[in-house]
């Protein structure tokens, strides 16, 4: 594994953008898995920056998202087809017809789940794979438990997620209790993955996650096993990662 230590999340947001822009460059049709939560904002924010200065051109990519929440319309400003619009694919020149994200109006869970693992596996991997990482150590919406699901799933969201999703939402019913996410095969089989992380409070859980067990109940942990992981964080979330 690779980490890269920012001075903050700004610095971290440009050095993450460093890495998905080298990536596009070097193979302008990159397969790019992406992700969503207030820590990848920046890195998109920075990527249209350079996108607009014409230094990275989107033309040729494909993207797939993680994650979507069940039963939100595209046009609720919560959504992950909102986010992923709003931040980076109104904003530079990708084919929208290139642009995956799982259904979340689409009831039949396992109908979706089924398409969207197709969709996935017809794409034939993925080149770089972001990943933000949950304050219980979930990636996407893989939320610790007694076991890891191979393949795109449909989550019963925990307690913790809801609540640390709540500040989006008018109250905390509004939150969605299910969401459809990639699974673990998917994100392992990824070629490369870049990690970002910002804040204190993402100390304890990045400590774990990297530098800890190897276990279903800090999903991100498995992230250890795969050979070619990149690590992004800011100096407060890794103020408890001795040495670094
Ligand atoms: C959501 C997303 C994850 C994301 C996580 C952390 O649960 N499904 O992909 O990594 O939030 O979000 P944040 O970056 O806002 O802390």
């Amino acid at each position: 594994m690779r980490i890269y230590k920012a001075k903050d999340y700004k610095d971290m947001s440009r050095k993450a953008a460093n890495i998905i822009s080298a990536q596009v460059i070097s193979k302008p049709d990159s397969i790019l898995g992406l992700a969503t939560g207030s820590t990848p904002i920046g890195t998109y924010d920075q990527l249209v920056e350079w996108y607009n200065k014409g230094d990275i051109d989107f033309s040729e990519v494909t993207t797939v998202n993680l994650d979507e929440y069940k039963g939100l319309e595209r046009t609720n400003d919560q959504s992950y087809y909102y986010f992923m619009h709003k931040h980076l694919f109104d904003r530079v020149n990708i084919r929208q017809e290139r642009t995956f994200i799982p259904n979340g109006m689409n009831m039949n869970a396992e109908e979706e789940c089924a398409r969207y693992q197709k969709l996935i596996d017809d794409l034939g991997g993925i080149d770089l794979q972001l990943l933000g990482l949950g304050h219980n150590g979930h990636i996407g919406f893989n939320e610790p438990g007694e076991a890891l699901e191979k393949d795109v799933h449909c989550v019963d969201l925990t307690e913790n997620t809801i609540e640390a999703n709540r500040r989006f939402f008018d109250s905390i019913d509004d939150v969605p209790r299910q969401a459809y996410t990639m699974g673990i095969k998917s994100i392992m089989h990824a070629k490369k993955i870049l990690v970002v992380v910002s804040g204190e409070d993402k100390a304890d859980i990045l400590k774990e996650s990297f530098f800890g067990k190897v276990t279903s109940k800090v999903p991100a942990s498995i992230l250890q096993l795969h050979p070619y992981v990149t690590l992004v964080a800011d100096e407060a979330a890794l103020s408890k990662c001795e040495g670094l």
